[in-house]
């Protein structure tokens, strides 16, 4: 989810050197990361995420004003512990650019939020609409993918518009069209990390704030009338505040459109550098869940996402001062050594291992099934299928780019 980001102002925080409050704690002091940027981490971020792996599982990051959480057994301790690391984060950015949402509240206020999308994206509704609506959008733009011809770009041609109009006929926008989706999960996602302020990016993110706004108005009594398996048809109909319907929408319009998009083209991207596991998941097709796993393992596609510390702590031997804001390193926690053998490089065959790319606890992300059916049995094997001889065309046009979102932002192919 787009929504994940380290999304809050940047005031100054409580960081190791005036932790007073856990001065009494054991445990030992995080060590200060001075040396990593936030270009560095933007271009390539997993050598960093190895370096600090090594020397500590939490580090103080000047750079991003915030504590990193990158080791796999911190990070899992967060997920699992909202009493002492709440996602109700002070200052969030998140919260002005999309409203209070389910992802920003703990529990039981986040229980009632999270209760409210009902049905719509779980096993079943999957199987009896949305499989067939995936297969319908798939065709539209493998179509629209093989009249641009090789030299097309996957992500912009292909993995976008098809994820995007996925998830507009998921949760109910029918009178957008799959750019409107992209426009404003875009700029939402940009105000959640506008920590410049700049007026242009906040501006955008309120004229698509607004427009969300007018589409749900405009939807709901149509769904009313005409009720369908949407999120919005289901919310229509309950008792759950309009400002939280709000927000929770917008942070699914954040959240829902990226990250499939980004492991479709990670995937592809993994599987066309290396020929070997692309015969292998060809010549065994139920091995296409086991492509799309550690590709998320591999690059999460949200590679951080915030929480904010109750109480004077300690997480995996270092202390933490109640009010610390911390970045939940996923795309480092996945790349843990002590977990993988191998964890930098991408291995579909390596046995199977639980990984924290859809977070974990309370805020699991809701998405999960959708995501794999969408990516793991419509479309990858599909674009194999179609396009005999796929390759990046050339290969080092491609750029991989991001930390707290990262995917594919170019790709061009040929067939
Ligand atoms: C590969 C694709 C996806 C990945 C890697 C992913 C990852 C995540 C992560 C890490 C979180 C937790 C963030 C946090 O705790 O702050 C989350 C939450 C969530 N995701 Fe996803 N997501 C994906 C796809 C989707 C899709 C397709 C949807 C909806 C159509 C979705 C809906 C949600 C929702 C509603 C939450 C909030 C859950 C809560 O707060 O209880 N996600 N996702």
């Amino acid at each position: 989810m787009s929504i994940a980001s380290h999304d809050t102002a940047s005031t100054p925080l409580p960081h190791p050197s005036s932790a007073q409050d856990a001065a009494a704690e054991p445990g030992r002091e995080a060590p200060i990361a001075d040396w990593v940027t936030i270009e560095d981490l933007d271009r390539d971020p997993f050598p960093i995420y190895a370096r600090m792996r090594a020397e500590a599982p939490v580090h103080w990051v000047p750079a991003i004003n915030r504590y990193m959480v990158v080791g796999f057994d911190a990070c899992h301790e967060v997920e699992q512990d909202a009493d002492r690391f709440s996602a109700d984060e002070e200052g969030s950015l998140m919260k002005r650019s999309m409203g209070h949402s389910m992802l920003r509240k703990d529990d039981p206020e986040h229980q009632i939020d999270r209760a409210s999308y009902g049905s719509t994206l779980r096993p079943a509704t999957i199987k009896n609409v949305w499989m067939e609506i995936f297969a319908k959008n798939h065709r539209t733009w493998m179509d629209h993918l093989l009249a641009a011809g090789p030299g097309a770009d996957f992500v912009w041609d292909y993995a976008a518009p098809y994820t995007a109009d996925n998830l507009r006929l998921i949760m109910g926008f029918h009178s957008a069209t799959q750019e409107d989706m992209q426009r404003w999960s875009q700029t939402l996602i940009n105000g959640t990390g506008n920590y410049a302020d700049d007026p242009e990016v906040w501006a955008q993110a309120e004229r698509s704030s607004a427009e969300v706004d007018a589409a749900i108005d405009e939807m709901i009594p149509y769904l009313l009338r005409h009720p369908d398996a949407s999120l919005l048809s289901g919310l229509a109909s309950m008792p759950i505040p309009m400002e939280a319907i709000r927000a929770n929408l917008k942070m699914t319009i954040g959240g829902g459109l990226n990250e499939p998009r980004d492991v479709l083209a990670t995937t592809v991207w993994a599987l066309l550098n290396r020929p070997e596991q692309l015969a292998a998941v060809q010549a065994d097709p139920s091995l296409w869940g086991a492509a799309f796993e550690e590709s998320v393992r591999w690059v999460a596609p949200i590679g951080m996402y915030p929480r904010q510390v109750t109480q004077a702590t300690v997480l995996d031997g270092i202390r933490l001062p109640a009010g610390a804001h911390l970045g939940i390193v996923l795309g480092a926690a996945n790349r843990d050594a002590s977990r993988w053998d191998n964890a930098e490089e991408y291995d579909l065959l390596r046995p199977k291992q639980a990984h924290l790319a859809f977070g974990g606890g309370q805020h699991f992300c809701a998405g999960t099934w959708i995501a794999r059916a969408q990516v793991a049995q419509v479309s990858l094997p599909a674009v194999f299928a179609e396009l005999p001889g796929l390759r990046l065309a050339p290969p080092e046009a491609s750029v991989d780019k991001g930390w707290v979102f990262r995917g594919m932002t170019q790709m061009p192919v040929a067939w």
